[in-house]
């Protein structure tokens, strides 16, 4: 056991890691033991590639890796401190400040001795999978606190009640980072999130379609935590680790995020009920649902090891956030229509396809040759799922998104 394995996760300690923008966080944390590794580098329980001792090489990126998103700031001042300040309504701003004020998890993340002996447990192919599930976590979590942090520091004058909001999103985000990457220490390997912030690339939004992709992504995140937590409830034999119990009060945090977003989005009725907004919405939908479908189909032993199926865990997921969506965005997929999982499946074959000829000794432009065909099969997928009838929705009523999960979840 180590010494502080049952610290408290606060933005402090990831400020360590990330806020200073340095590699020292990770070089420096107590937290990491050093794990041991083959000549070539690697970590010797799980094969993973390491970027110095007890600190992992982040995995590569791709079209449908976590993205860290960026925006026109400048429009975000312009934005937040005219017209849609005026727009905004001002008590509904101030109790939604009030709620983050609370810190309903303020002593929510806390760990304790059970994680290390539970990680110890999951060895094998298992282990690697955990310790992916968790970087992609760590990494999704992440980006939300470096936009929601940079908002609330570009908005303090313009709008303070707005920019706190961002502020206090941005300290729950650090808080679920820092307790992932708090788990992979528990494998003995951690993330250097200062690394990672001055890296990776950064995906650039129009505000906009900030405002549709981060409130897409709350509703998804709330959906597959407390989809997972009400299994593992019914389920306790699959929980390998204690890190699930605590999705419950976690996922809640990701609601209130949406909601403040949606918040938002009402004080901007050009957003959501322009023709060009109704196709925007469906494409940030359609964007978001294939996206989380692909990839956990490509890591379906993750969710089989705690005894999801993976197809049916995310059909629920999408079902749900769909229907949450459908209360503020102004069209949504027709998620029902058994054409949008046929087609979707049809994808995660063609995915298999290109994962086979990634991975063939192939030479690079026979590669691309055969990667041709597959291509377009996507294409041609992603626009008849974009151009199928859709939903008109969108009531602009703010209700709560925390309904009784459906009889299977
Ligand atoms: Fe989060
Ligand atoms: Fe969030």
């Amino acid at each position: 056991m180590l010494a502080n394995s049952s610290s408290r996760v606060s933005m402090r300690s990831l400020k360590a890691h990330a806020v200073r923008r340095s590699v020292k966080g990770a070089r420096s944390s107590p937290r990491v033991a050093a794990a041991a590794t083959t000549p070539s580098g690697a970590d010797s329980k799980t094969g993973i590639k390491m970027m110095r001792k007890g600190v992992k090489e982040a995995a590569d990126e791709n079209i449908l890796t976590p993205r860290f998103y960026t925006t026109d700031f400048e429009e975000m001042e312009e934005l937040f401190g005219g017209e849609w300040n005026s727009q905004l309504n001002k008590e509904e701003m101030e109790a939604v400040l009030k709620e983050f004020q609370q810190d309903y998890n303020q002593r929510h993340f806390v760990r304790n001795d059970t994680f290390r002996a539970a990680a110890d447990k999951i060895e094998g192919p298992a282990r690697k999978i955990f310790v992916e599930f968790l970087e992609r976590s760590c990494t999704a979590e992440f980006s939300g606190f470096l936009l929601y942090k940079e908002l609330g520091r570009r908005l303090k004058k313009i709008n303070p009640v707005v920019a706190e909001v961002f502020t206090l999103m941005s300290r729950d985000e650090a808080r679920h980072a820092g307790f992932l990457n708090k788990a992979l220490s528990d494998f003995d390997l951690a993330l250097d999130l200062g690394f990672l912030t001055k890296n990776r690339k950064y995906t650039f939004f129009k505000p906009k379609f900030i405002f549709y992709a981060t409130y897409l992504s709350e509703k998804i995140g709330y959906w597959r935590y407390i989809s997972i937590y009400r299994h593992l409830q019914r389920n306790p034999d699959c929980q390998l680790y204690p890190m699930f119990e605590y999705f419950e009060n976690w996922c809640q945090d990701e609601s209130r995020h949406g909601d403040f977003f949606s918040a938002l989005l009402k004080a901007q009725p050009q957003f959501l009920n322009t023709w060009e907004s109704k196709l925007w919405c469906r494409f940030f939908c359609l964007s978001v649902y294939v996206t989380m479908y692909l990839n956990d189909h490509q890591r379906s032993a993750f969710y089989e090891s705690v005894g999801l199926q993976t197809t049916e865990f995310n059909q629920h997921v999408i079902v749900e956030t769909n229907k949450t969506t459908a209360r503020i965005f102004p069209a949504v997929l027709d998620v029902e229509n058994p054409e949008f999982f046929e087609r979707c499946d049809k994808m995660v074959e063609l995915n298999k396809q290109l994962s086979a000829i990634g991975a063939s000794d192939a030479p690079d432009f026979v590669k691309s040759l055969q990667k041709l065909p597959i291509l377009a099969g996507f294409a041609s997928h992603l626009l008849a799922l974009f151009f199928m009838a859709p939903v008109e929705a969108g009531s602009l009523d703010m209700e709560s998104t925390t309904p009784a999960a459906s009889a299977s979840f």
